[in-house]
């Protein structure tokens, strides 16, 4: 089995990538990745000397790479990762957005067909139902729930669904999706919350935590992630959307000072900054259809989870410190200076 991984040097793709080299030995994983900003050859070195394994910097919006990779490789499967996927950024610059999440999964969904690819696999999000109300916890994202997106990020995403579904139904391309929520675990890119409160504590440094710090988010551990994709390019239905979730939903501000008590430094380091504009207020998935279609559940409980993702962060400081120097200050400074 022939498999491109698109999007394979960024934090859930990598992970992906380990995942199917370790529990399916005898694939042949072929990462497609751009290195931009978010991407790390350095993730893949473990994996470099696999014979299983081949990576190729290519970009996914370029027809000619996607056609040449597609022609040499003949995949089986595709999974799409790439994406440019921080909600922040798009706000600051939505073109590259629409450029990566929807044109380069058109670019990809074409070579699909034309080289008879038997699933095409797009790595969504639960941001494209938009968000739930902090006073109705009995409301959870389902399959059914409407599109209904907030930002640039998202609205890009959402865009990429549809064409998505359009494939299918239009040239009957077999494809499925995947809307997750939001991952934690190892090389998740220092500007997410997470790790950003991590290694900003680890310096003594001030947390920005936007708004009142009250948005909800629903955290699953990366490796369920990976391990719902692998369920769902195997077993899925074709034409499908699943949703991913662990039930695993905290306010931001108590996922800081989880991390603060962690690593034993104060509370003093939080510093309630300006909200992010249209900030999502609650997501929350209902995973009953993975779980009753595919008996996927979550292995990893947030408890353990969150524990595992620090002693990763404090252990692997070559991984990340070179990522926080260089350009990713001059980030800091542009997107935080003046809040
Ligand atoms: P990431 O930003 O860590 O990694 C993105 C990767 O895509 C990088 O390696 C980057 O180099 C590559 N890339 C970007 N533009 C490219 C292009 N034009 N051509 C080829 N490669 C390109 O992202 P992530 O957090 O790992 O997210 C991966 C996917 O999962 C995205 O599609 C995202 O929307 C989705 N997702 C993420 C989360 C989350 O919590 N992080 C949750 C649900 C869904
Ligand atoms: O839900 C899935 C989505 O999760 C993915 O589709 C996105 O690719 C991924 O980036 C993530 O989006 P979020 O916007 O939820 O993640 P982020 O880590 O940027 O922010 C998490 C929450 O923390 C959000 O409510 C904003 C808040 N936040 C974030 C940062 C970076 C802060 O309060 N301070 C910060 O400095």
């Amino acid at each position: 089995m022939n498999i491109i991984v698109t999007g394979g040097a960024g934090f859930i793709g990598s992970n992906f990538v380990f995942h199917m080299l370790k529990a399916h030995p005898d694939y042949r994983i072929i990462c497609l990745d751009k290195l931009t900003y978010a991407g790390n050859l350095s993730t893949l070195e473990p994996v470099m000397d696999n014979p299983n394994f081949r990576f190729v910097k290519a970009d996914i919006c370029d027809k000619e790479a996607v056609d040449k990779l597609f022609a040499e490789e003949k995949p089986d499967i595709v999974v799409n990762f790439a994406a440019e996927s921080h909600v922040d950024r798009s706000i600051e610059n939505p073109q590259i957005f629409l450029e990566t999440n929807i044109i380069g999964t058109s670019v990809l969904m074409d070579a699909s067909r034309k080289y008879g690819v038997k699933r095409y696999h797009q790595v969504s999000t639960d941001e494209v139902y938009g968000d739930l109300p902090l006073d109705r916890p009995d409301l959870f994202f389902t399959e059914n729930t409407p599109i209904h997106t907030s930002s640039p990020y998202s609205s890009s995403k959402a865009g990429a669904d549809l064409l998505v579904l359009a494939y299918h139904r239009t040239y009957g391309l077999p494809v499925t999706l995947s809307r997750c929520s939001n991952n934690y675990g190892p090389y998740h890119f220092p500007e997410k919350l997470i790790p950003l409160m991590i290694i900003r504590a680890l310096h003594d440094e001030s947390l920005p935590v936007y708004g009142d710090g009250l948005n909800v988010r629903d955290w699953l551990y990366v490796e369920d992630h990976c391990k719902a994709i692998d369920l769902i390019i195997h077993n899925g239905k074709v034409g499908e959307v699943y949703n991913v979730g662990g039930h695993n939903e905290m306010a931001n501000i108590d996922i800081v000072k989880l991390i603060l008590k962690e690593l034993g430094k104060s509370e003093d380091l939080i510093t309630y900054v300006t909200d992010r504009a249209g900030h999502d207020r609650r997501y929350a998935i209902d995973p009953t259809k993975i779980h009753n279609d595919l008996g996927w559940l979550p292995e990893t409980k947030f408890a353990d989870g969150i524990v595992k993702t620090i002693k990763w962060y404090l252990d692997n400081e070559s991984w990340w410190q070179p990522i926080i120097s260089g350009e990713y200050q001059n980030y800091y400074e542009k997107m935080y200076g003046d809040k």
